[in-house]
């Protein structure tokens, strides 16, 4: 079936960043009507049935990710396919899909060298705020383009996607669970199991326990590693230990000695999923020399980290970042789901409040307080 005409869709739209909190008082998503048009080729129509609140959005609201405005927000989703555009041939109407923050074009260098998550053009079309075609595929009632965030902004009835953002999934998956494995899992279960080598009985410490960090605590968990969870907020660390950390720690200035000396010198891995530089600095200093940290967080792209340089050499240390989990979203989404089937990756406990679209922006204070860890929009 081929959608021929555009659709009128509510998505909720950013036009200016940086609003004053509380975003309940300043309202800076507006739920909008735009016109939809229909899927180009390579292209799918998408209803979105579920889409999370990631920590991302509200750095582009924030303005600590500056974005293309106007923009349509929102990039972990799930949905359902509900028509195609020209030489689609991996998806049929009626199918269930995930969605990826990083439309992987299987072509570049990065894709052919299995690095999707590095994908060029993905990453040119994500910096652009189009689709991967190049494309904006709505626009607003003065007929002005409002752009895409990620390929996906999710936060709307009804959505185009390139078919290489999308994951078939069965049907059997709820919305609401299946949404979070396009980014928290993806990011955070990935980021544990694809940049770091993690054996039985190593010690991996996790700094920042929202999404993300808890999706990297249960992976870590699951790999038989002794796990150390570091956060400001104690309902997280309860959370967390009922994820599989065995020990829990207060975000405190006495936080990187409490972990050497648990761990007799540092933890073997560090992963740091705050988005602040000076949790980062924490977080090479809690690794164990010869160890591995990995930055998940997105700072604001000015900030600069100070290390002694002579520590990468004399301590063999490795410091490395980690995009979308450092994944292949076809091969990971199905491996991650397939955990959580087993009963290995608890992720419906990442799941803390359902929400309407009236909600967004009090739903995104939350989220700044810290006081949820995923709310999903259920449409
Ligand atoms: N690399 C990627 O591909 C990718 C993908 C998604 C999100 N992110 C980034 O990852 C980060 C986490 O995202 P999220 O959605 O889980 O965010 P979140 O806001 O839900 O969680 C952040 C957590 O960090 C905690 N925190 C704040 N200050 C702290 C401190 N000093 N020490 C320890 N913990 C502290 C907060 O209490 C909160 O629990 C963000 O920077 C986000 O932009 C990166
Ligand atoms: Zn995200
Ligand atoms: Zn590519």
């Amino acid at each position: 079936m081929t959608n021929r005409g555009p659709t009128v869709v509510r998505a909720a739209v950013l036009r200016v960043v940086g609003a004053e909190p509380p975003y309940s008082s300043s309202r800076p998503l507006e739920i909008e009507e735009l016109e939809l048009k229909p899927p180009g080729p390579g292209e799918i129509q998408v209803r979105v049935r579920a889409a999370g609140l990631c920590h991302s959005d509200l750095s582009v609201i924030d303005g600590s990710r500056p974005r293309v405005m106007p923009m349509a927000l929102g990039h972990e989703a799930a949905g359902e396919v509900v028509a195609l555009g020209a030489d689609v041939d991996r998806f049929a109407v009626g199918d269930h899909v995930v969605l990826a923050f990083v439309p992987v074009c299987g072509r570049c260098r990065p894709c052919l060298s299995g690095r999707g998550a590095l994908c060029e053009p993905g990453a040119a079309a994500n910096a652009a705020g189009t689709l991967l075609s190049g494309e904006v595929r709505w626009h607003d009632a003065s007929r002005e383009p409002v752009y895409h965030h990620l390929g996906i902004s999710a936060f709307a009835e009804q959505i185009v996607v390139s078919d290489r953002s999308a994951i078939k999934i069965d049907s059997d998956l709820p919305f609401e669970i299946a949404a979070l494995f396009g980014c928290a899992v993806l990011t955070g279960a990935g980021a544990a199991m694809n940049a770091l080598d993690i054996h039985v009985g190593d010690s991996v410490a996790v700094f920042g326990l929202g999404g993300v960090g808890l999706a990297a605590v249960m992976a870590a968990a699951a790999a038989g590693a002794d796990v150390i969870a570091v956060d400001r907020v104690t309902d997280k660390l309860t959370l967390a230990r009922e994820l599989g950390a065995q020990h829990v720690l207060s975000a405190d200035s006495r936080v990187v000695d409490a972990i050497r000396e648990m761990t007799n010198g540092g933890a073997d891995h560090v992963l740091e999923t705050v988005g602040s530089v000076a949790v980062l600095g924490q977080a090479y200093a809690a690794t164990h020399r010869g160890g591995t940290t990995v930055t998940v967080g997105l700072p604001h792209p000015q900030e600069m980290l100070s290390i002694p340089a002579v520590s990468l050499v004399a301590e063999e240390r490795t410091l490395k970042g980690s995009y979308l989990g450092s994944s292949v979203p076809e091969r990971d989404i199905p491996k991650f789901i397939g955990q959580f089937r087993a009963g290995q990756l608890p992720v419906e406990k990442l799941l803390t409040h359902r929400i309407g679209f009236e909600e967004l922006n009090e739903a995104f204070d939350r989220l700044a307080r810290a006081e949820a860890v995923r709310q999903v929009l259920v449409l």
